[in-house]
């Protein structure tokens, strides 16, 4: 079946890592067409004008895309296009699958938590201002309606996915009304999940005991920031941004993307790592139930972290971007005739 995804590579080694996946997906057989939205300059930056721009309507049209990551200016200029998407595409649910991967070195082995983050609101909001100088105000907005439907997501996925237990992670000890609302609708729609353990805890002491016992942890419910914050904690556990992939989804439309930035610093060196976007498209390959070809490439990724001879240099090797996809490729040509059947 052909698929027709949007591409947005993104900037800095977006370029490079995309079109490393596409080779890697096109080399497994799936057989996609990229329409390319190049973000910048195609996403009006003024956030009105963001639903008419060619990128967006790529994605409402085709449903589903692939993104790379786009540069934000810190403390000025204009608010991150990456939140304005989600925003636009009311992408609710932000999930990050955070797993060891065999051959990166980490400060822990069998760590396997899902982080679902709730995505349009809170204080990424972004509604700040100047209340008299020197003073500025920003405002966490946090309402039933979201909360209750990424609650309902969370429990959702849990089911879909085996997952037995969620920690919902607040401050509603010092944030009474607003934590307070995200913990009081979550309760809610826990009731309605006998089958899936329900815990709270709040966000100091679930930093700490994720340092300290990640094991402890299947899924995290958290809001936009504490989920910003703590899925970068989660992430360097096993090995850092480079190794974990992320999936941001709506009811109409998901966007799948490495939760790396534009790594400027490397930028047309050729060695940027693919593996985070990699991972983020087998997320979308299962999402758009090609799960074969998602089995495939997991496996074939495996292998050469496995083997170890061609990573790239972010995870110990001294492979560059190229070398290490051609890699990638000549590990599928070996995966095992029923993997490549789809029969396992
Ligand atoms: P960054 O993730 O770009 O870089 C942090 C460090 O990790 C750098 O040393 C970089 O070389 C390394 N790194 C990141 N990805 C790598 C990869 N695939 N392979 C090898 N090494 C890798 O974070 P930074 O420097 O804070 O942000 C740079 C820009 O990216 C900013 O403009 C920021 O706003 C943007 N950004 C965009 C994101 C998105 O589009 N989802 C997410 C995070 C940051």
């Amino acid at each position: 079946m052909r698929h027709t995804i949007t591409l947005i590579p993104g900037d800095g080694i977006g370029l490079e890592v995309s079109q490393s996946v596409q080779e890697i997906i096109t080399a497994a057989g799936v057989d996609i067409h990229w329409e390319e939205a190049s973000a910048r300059g195609q996403i009006d930056r003024r956030a009105t004008d963001v639903m008419q721009s060619p990128a967006v309507q790529s994605i409402l049209k085709n449903r589903v895309a692939l993104k790379g990551p786009l540069a934000t200016a810190v403390a000025t200029g204009p608010p991150s296009l990456n939140v304005q998407l989600r925003k636009a595409l009311d992408l609710f649910a932000n999930v990050r699958p955070v797993k060891n991967l065999a051959g990166v070195t980490s400060r822990y082995q069998d760590v396997n938590v899902v982080l679902i983050r709730e995505n349009t609101e809170d204080l990424y909001a972004g509604l700040e201002h100047e209340v008299v100088p020197g003073v500025v105000e920003s405002l966490k907005i946090i309402t039933e309606r979201a909360s209750t439907r990424i609650a309902r997501f969370a429990f959702e996925y849990a089911r879909t996915w085996g997952r037995r237990r969620i920690h919902a992670i607040h401050k509603a000890n010092i944030m009474k009304m607003s934590d307070g609302l995200f913990l009081t609708s979550i309760r809610k729609v826990a009731e309605q999940y006998p089958d899936i353990e329900y815990k709270e805890l709040i966000i100091d002491n679930a930093c700490m005991q994720m340092v300290l016992n990640p094991h402890q942890f299947d899924m995290l419910l958290l809001t936009n920031l504490y989920g910003d914050i703590m899925s970068d904690l989660a992430a360097g556990l096993v090995g850092g941004l480079g190794v974990v992939p992320s999936g941001n989804i709506g009811d109409q439309v998901a966007i799948f993307e490495a939760v790396h930035g534009t790594a400027p610093d490397i930028t047309g060196k050729g060695i940027a790592n693919p593996t985070a976007l990699l991972m983020s498209a087998i997320m979308m390959l299962r999402h758009i139930r090609e799960r074969d070809a998602a089995q495939m490439i997991e496996s074939a990724l495996h292998e050469v972290y496995v083997r170890g001879a061609h990573l790239t240099r972010d995870v110990g090797g001294n492979a560059g971007t190229r070398e290490f996809t051609q890699a990638v490729i000549a590990s599928l040509k070996e995966q095992p005739s029923n993997v490549r059947a789809g029969t396992r």
